[in-house]
């Protein structure tokens, strides 16, 4: 028999959804181990899954009063609503059926559960239940991704003899997978805490005239999902961006600025107390030599465009850093990525660099997903497999995590 260590969440309050599907009765067993793992655990149940196990035996597992009605007489709503989403650690949805990740993916809060679910900022952790064909649907698929996108967090759900006759995909996670990814939540919820975070995103822009400007691509979400990570990490996050249509999340402090010397100024000036810079920007590294206030016109013939450096933003933050600060930087490559890399590693004197290749055409550049190797140290590297930003963002900030603790 596989040796499994105990699940600790003593001190954790959880505020568990429970779905109507027939994986509800396995929710049960899910609520028992969350209590004896020593967690304060508060049952929310939709009513279609009333239909499958009644309130009574989540009260018992849970040993608090389980709430089932946003508009009822009493106690429920209000306190799911001001107490509980309030004070607890994470929010888990067991046996999330594609009806309730549909309703997630779009907001919509028309039970207790999706009403907390859309008011809270505490993590998310989802534990989907449903029918194979169901989970495959494209529609699912996509709200799970919009999910993920959003930073919610998924166990992986298992596979084998499903309620409905088929074998395949859709069973609720095990429940050492739940308590482990649980526990991995609540862990990481907190472990920014106290810390202030730098973070620079986008592109720069560099005017000719006030027409035209150089750039690139960069669509500042790989910047934004990071800023979204430590955030939901406890950390106190500030991103110097450049131009972007993306809108930061709540609670991260952003100052929008456009030139690299200005995201420079910026940067310096937001860096002291910092624990954690990274540099995930886009930063043009020349500038046209002069700028012409007026429009230039078209004259027919050739036209020579002189450019003079930028700063280097994370070469100045990183000789000049806080006691204890930790720089890591991104290198964007097309060849030869990898050595590209760690001579930038060596050059400004970063902690870690993460690396990913440009293809032709901007290729990473405004991608929804990223496919990275995080290099450190003479021979540190760890790639990170294609996936959303998000879930980048999360491996970035737990390898960082870990070279932190061990510097
Ligand atoms: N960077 C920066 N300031 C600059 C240029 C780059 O802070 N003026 C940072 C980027 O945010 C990134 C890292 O340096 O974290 C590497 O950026 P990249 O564009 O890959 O490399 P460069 O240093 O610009 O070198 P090159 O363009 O020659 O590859």
């Amino acid at each position: 028999m596989k040796f499994e260590p105990p699940h600790d969440l003593r001190g954790r309050t959880l505020l568990v959804g429970i779905c109507g599907g027939i994986a509800a009765y396995k929710c049960a067993g899910v609520v028992s181990a969350l209590r004896q793992a020593g967690a304060d655990v508060h049952v929310i149940m939709t009513d279609a899954a009333q239909r499958f196990v009644t309130p009574l035996t989540f009260q018992a597992l849970s040993n608090n009063p389980v709430h089932t009605d946003m508009f009822g007489e009493g106690t429920a709503w209000e306190i799911a609503h001001i107490g509980l989403v309030r004070k607890t650690d994470a929010l888990v949805v067991l046996g999330a059926t594609a009806n309730t990740l549909a309703k997630l993916a779009y907001g919509i809060a028309d039970n207790l559960l999706t009403t907390c679910v859309l008011a809270t900022r505490k993590p998310v952790l989802v534990a989907a239940a449903m029918n194979t064909q169901m989970l495959d649907a494209s529609a699912t698929q996509e709200n799970l991704r919009t999910l993920q996108e959003r930073g919610v967090l998924f166990v992986e759900p298992g596979s084998g003899f499903l309620a409905c006759g088929e074998t395949g995909e859709g069973r609720l996670a095990n429940e050492h997978d739940i308590l482990s990814a649980i526990e991995l939540v609540v862990r990481r919820a907190h472990e920014l805490e106290g810390e202030r975070v730098l973070i620079t995103s986008g592109p720069t822009r560099e005017f000719i005239d006030p027409s035209r400007f150089l750039s690139n691509p960069s669509s500042g979400l790989m910047g934004l999902a990071l800023a979204t990570e430590a955030r939901g990490r406890g950390a106190q996050v500030t991103v110097v961006s450049g131009p972007t249509s993306l809108r930061a999340p709540a609670d991260v402090t952003v100052v929008s600025v456009t030139t690299a010397r200005e995201m420079h100024a910026a940067v310096m000036e937001h860096l002291p107390g910092t624990a954690l810079f990274i540099g995930a920007a886009a930063v043009a590294d020349f500038r046209p030599a002069e700028y012409s206030d007026t429009k230039i016109k078209k004259s027919g013939a050739g036209r020579t465009l002189v450019l003079e450096p930028n700063p280097d933003i994370i070469a100045d933050v990183s000789a000049h850093r806080p006691p204890g600060c930790f720089v890591a930087g991104f290198a964007a490559e097309t060849d030869e990525i990898e050595r590209r890399a760690r001579e930038k590693l060596t050059a400004k004197r970063l902690d870690c660099v993460v690396v990913n290749r440009i293809d032709i055409g901007g290729g990473a550049f405004g991608a929804r997903d990223n496919e990275v190797t995080i290099l450190w140290g003479s021979d540190g590297r760890e790639a990170v497999t294609r996936a959303p930003k998000s879930v980048v963002a999360a491996a970035l900030l737990d390898r960082i995590q870990q070279l932190r603790r061990h510097a």
